[in-house]
């Protein structure tokens, strides 16, 4: 089926999917959000794909939830819908992996869907933020909790409590964000790192980064536990011989789950 409001487009073993609502800053509406929801579910049923580019355009990622679409909701078309944990969280429970590659704004529920990705590489360009304090309301799918782990309480508050912008360095030097290029590299890197886990074990790449998530809900020990336990699991593939014996045999490996 057709996707009116997202480009989805398969390269080797990488897709990238663009958010594309130029007029309104690709604010996130409901129906941009289950094609979204949609599309990564054919991705993630795709045997052909290891990794996944999320993206908008040079001028916005997103600039947060559509806000003429949520003007007029009340507590309970929010609370009994539950839209926003329906499609934007699909985000969240995709189980390959999942780069942002954010250029221009990236606010509010913007800046909490990168956040959802396993992780983001900036354009030199990019301004995120969490202005939902300006609109009377909070971040609501995710923002204050993962801003506060990925750069710490004391920013996570100067951003959400006063609303302001960070730039792309001030990203970088946090923690938000895991490179920084020129505004034309943008998407060339975002695809050499997607190439590059694309061309892994699947099931290795699919147990990293559920044992990096883990790690944020566990003690320490619980999650060097399933982390051992996870290393331990893999010794139950092809791929484990295959990537070692690769190595010993001083060839690339050729992984069979990928
Ligand atoms: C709906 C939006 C929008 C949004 C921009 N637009 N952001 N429409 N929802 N979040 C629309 C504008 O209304 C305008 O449409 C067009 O996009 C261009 O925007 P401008 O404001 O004219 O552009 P500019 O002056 O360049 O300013 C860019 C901007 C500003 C700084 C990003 O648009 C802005 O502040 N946007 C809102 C950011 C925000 O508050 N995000 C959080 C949303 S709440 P027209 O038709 O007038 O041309 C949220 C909650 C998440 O995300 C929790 C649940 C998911």
């Amino acid at each position: 089926m057709a996707y009116e409001l997202i480009e989805l487009d398969r390269d080797g073993r990488v897709a990238t999917l663009r958010l594309n609502r130029p007029k309104a800053l690709n604010a996130l509406n409901a129906e941009m959000m289950s094609e979204v929801a949609r599309a990564l579910a054919e991705l993630e049923a795709d045997d052909g794909i290891g990794c996944v580019i999320l993206t908008g355009s040079d001028k916005a990622f997103a600039a947060g939830a559509d806000i003429k679409e949520m003007v007029d909701d009340n507590y309970l078309d929010i609370y009994k819908t539950d839209r926003f944990e329906q499609n934007h969280c699909s985000i969240e429970r995709f189980r390959k992996p999942i780069i942002a590659a954010v250029s221009g704004y990236a606010l509010g529920g913007g800046c909490e869907i990168a956040m959802m990705c396993d992780f983001i590489i900036a354009s030199n360009t990019a301004k995120f933020g969490q202005p939902e304090i300006n609109l009377g309301v909070i971040p609501g799918i995710g923002g204050t909790q993962r801003l506060a782990r990925a750069i710490g309480k004391a920013k996570a508050m100067d951003l959400c409590l006063t609303g302001r912008m960070m730039d792309a360095a001030e990203a970088e030097h946090s923690g938000l964000v895991a490179r920084v290029v020129p505004v034309d590299d943008l998407m060339d890197t975002a695809r050499g790192a997607a190439n590059k886990i694309a061309g892994h074990s699947q099931p290795a790449n699919m147990i990293l980064k559920e044992v990096i998530d883990a790690g944020y809900e566990l003690t320490l020990r619980e999650g060097i536990r399933f982390e051992r336990r996870m290393f331990q699991s893999l010794f139950a593939t092809e791929d484990q011989k295959e990537g070692m014996n690769a190595f010993i045999e001083k060839r690339k490996p050729h992984f069979k789950h990928r």
